[in-house]
């Protein structure tokens, strides 16, 4: 289903590629200006500053909630009508250590509060969470996609997998830039393949 966007774009795969390729960008632009620590950690404002910055040249909905029920292999996420209240106690849950933070973690993934695009700005935002609180960030490139993807279709449930996975990929080089990015790109976009690597953006 191809999602209306700014792009003028109709095709689904010109329009996953398009979006890989701008979002890389937007993503690193938000880590190099210091716009990233202007916002707010923990919060469902804070991710929607993130979602908007990466994806406001693409979709009308950035930064906002949606107003669709949406899911994902079976699993669906929260009924856009409780989305708000949903956020609320999201909000107010702890993160003052490791498991409290990733058990905050699912729960916004639970929740997935855009039409397209939660992955990756919740990535950040869990980064962001990381790093103040505990001095550390997820290095991505130690996370295996499929292990990824199947902790996260698995944490609803029981969220031991995606513990153990992220625990073990903890890094201190919270200010490395190829850290920071390996987040957008960690898990499968667009049925399998990764379409934009980032070091094509590097070669001009
Ligand atoms: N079946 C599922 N149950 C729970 N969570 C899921 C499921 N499938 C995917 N997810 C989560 O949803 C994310 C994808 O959401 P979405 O497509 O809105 O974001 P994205 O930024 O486009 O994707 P990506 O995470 O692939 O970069 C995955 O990264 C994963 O965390
Ligand atoms: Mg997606």
């Amino acid at each position: 289903m191809l999602l209306k966007n700014k792009l003028g774009l109709s095709d689904e795969i010109e329009l996953a590629k398009e979006e890989e390729r701008i979002t890389k960008i937007k993503a690193i632009q938000l880590f190099e200006t210091g716009e990233l620590n202007k916002f707010e950690v923990g919060t469902f404002k804070g991710l929607a500053q993130i979602h908007k910055y990466l994806f406001e040249d693409i979709y009308d909905f950035a930064g906002k909630i949606r107003t669709e029920n949406i899911s994902k292999s079976n699993f669906r996420f929260a009924s856009a009508m409780y989305l708000e209240s949903a956020l609320k106690q999201i909000d107010k849950m702890p993160q003052s250590n490791f498991d409290e933070i990733i058990e905050k973690y699912v729960e916004m993934n639970i929740a997935h509060p855009f039409r397209e695009g939660n992955g990756r700005s919740t990535r950040i935002w869990l980064d962001m969470i990381f790093k103040k609180e505990l001095g550390k960030v997820v290095d991505w490139s130690k996370v295996n996609k499929e292990d990824y993807l199947l902790a996260m279709e698995r944490s609803p449930i029981k969220n031991t997998e995606i513990k153990v996975l992220l625990k073990d990929a903890l890094t201190n080089k919270i200010n490395d830039r190829e850290v920071y990015i390996k987040g957008i790109d960690a898990s499968y976009r667009y049925e399998g393949y990764n379409l934009f690597n980032i070091s094509d953006l590097n070669n001009n």
